[in-house]
């Protein structure tokens, strides 16, 4: 496998984050956000997300890991980095690179709700269309995908291939 077709450009991945931006700017005007990345396949959409938000924002990471094999989800996660910070009573935004089955997001959606978030909700770069397991409920969302296997902008196989600036399809070598 190797990647392939370049599905999303770093130009378009530029572009949206700048209206996504903009989007949060107007939406928490006032409001004490927290962004929560989680990571590691997040790290890249948050720091090029958080530059685009013109409010005195925080971050806090989550590490997180789905058990399962390479590219395949089992819906059992676990942390393995909890948040620093409280929440409660704060405006929490979970920022993710991907939303496959909605497994991982259900599971820390129902995770942070318990510590009493003034607000809960999820930013990500792509969502892979009618594929949820769960429903998810998402309310800034980058690019709607196919159901291809993609690697880059912080998606890995295996590990690697994160740090490519574009998201592409994996293909057969
Ligand atoms: C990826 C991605 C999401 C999750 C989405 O993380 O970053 O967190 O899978 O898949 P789902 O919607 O099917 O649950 P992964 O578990 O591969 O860990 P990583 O970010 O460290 O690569």
């Amino acid at each position: 496998m190797r990647p392939g077709r370049i599905l999303v450009d770093e130009a378009s991945i530029a572009t949206r984050l700048v209206e996504m931006g903009d989007e949060i700017t107007a939406d928490y005007e006032g409001k004490d956000l927290l962004l929560v990345a989680v990571l590691k396949g997040a790290f890249m959409v948050v720091a090029d997300l958080a530059r685009r938000i013109r409010l005195p924002i925080d971050i806090d990471f989550m590490g997180v890991s789905s058990y399962g094999v390479a590219t395949q989800t089992s819906g059992v996660v676990r942390i393995l980095k909890d948040l620093e910070q409280e929440i409660s009573g704060r405006h929490v935004l979970i920022v993710e690179d991907i939303i496959d089955s909605g497994l991982t997001l259900d599971y820390l959606r129902r995770n942070l709700e318990v510590r009493q978030p003034a607000s809960l909700e999820i930013a990500t770069l792509l969502l892979k269309t009618g594929i949820q397991r769960v429903p998810i409920e998402v309310k800034y969302v980058g690019f709607e995908i196919p159901p291809d296997f993609v690697v880059g902008y912080g998606l890995d196989l295996v590990g690697k291939m994160r740090n490519l600036p574009y998201v592409a399809v994996m293909e057969e070598e």
